[in-house]
């Protein structure tokens, strides 16, 4: 993920509009879908290819979390969560993430960071909080931004919409891989029930539910390795016309 944590250079948009698509605007293309589906690996490595800075909202969220832990701070309480939200003092620099001055990567990474970071992200101010955030990061030469809705609400006028789907047994698969590539205990029976779980609440929740937008492409990943998926969304890219930083415009 690119450094992009208070960076003096971003470009100056207001929290309240929705950048992406705007005369003068940065390209975005937003990949949203649910966990695993590979839309951190895919929109990394196409930003790679374009360029262009890269967002992993789900970080922001799980970040969230890790900060709630570490503060004591329960999920009843929204108003004190939505604050860590906003207060987050985090930095990322390559693919490390850091809060507080710890090195966090791996700590986020853990399931019981991510279940917590599914609940804290159906509270509607938490949403909020960490809204400007997330459309700061949209900067030249372009973004790509992944989450479960970067397409929906958070850059709703994006050029290109990927949603990124594949089926929950092959994403439970791929999820107990990572873990155990980290270093991190993984079961493969208690990963796909946590996944359903999580899918559920993503996509039930009353506040930016997990749904592709309406203008989305789908791309079903279950049978694809990561370059071809790759190349499946940068071929949509090119389809547009849009080849590189603002030549979609
Ligand atoms: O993509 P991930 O597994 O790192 O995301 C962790 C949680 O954060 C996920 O369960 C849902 C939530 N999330 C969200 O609600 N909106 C986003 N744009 C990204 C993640």
């Amino acid at each position: 993920m690119t450094n992009l944590a208070g960076a003096p250079s971003v470009i100056a948009i207001d929290g309240s509009t929705a950048p992406g698509d705007g005369a003068g605007m940065p390209p975005v293309i937003t990949i949203d879908g649910p966990t695993a589906s590979g839309k951190g690996t895919v929109a990394a490595r196409v930003a790679r290819e374009l360029g262009w800075h890269v967002l992993d909202s789900g970080a922001l969220y799980r970040l969230t979390a890790l900060s709630m832990e570490k503060r004591g701070i329960g999920v009843d309480d929204v108003a004190a969560v939505a604050a860590a939200a906003r207060d987050l003092a985090v930095d990322f620099s390559g693919d490390r993430v850091w809060m507080d001055g710890d090195d966090v990567s791996v700590a986020i990474r853990q399931e019981r960071i991510g279940a917590l970071a599914s609940r804290v992200a159906a509270m509607p101010p938490v949403r909020d909080a960490l809204l400007a955030r997330q459309r700061r990061f949209c900067r030249l030469p372009g973004l790509v931004a992944d989450g479960r809705d970067m397409g929906t609400v958070v850059f709703p006028a994006a050029r290109l919409k990927v949603f990124l789907i594949a089926d929950v047994e092959s994403r439970a698969q791929r999820r107990c891989k990572q873990l155990k590539a980290k270093g991190i205990s993984a079961n493969l029976p208690s990963l796909l029930e946590d996944m359903r779980a999580r899918d559920a609440r993503d996509r039930s929740r009353e506040v930016a539910p997990l749904v592709a937008a309406a203008d989305a492409r789908t791309i079903d990943s279950s049978n694809l390795s990561v370059d071809e998926t790759v190349n499946a969304v940068l071929d949509l890219w090119s389809s547009l016309g849009a080849q590189g930083g603002a030549a979609a415009r």
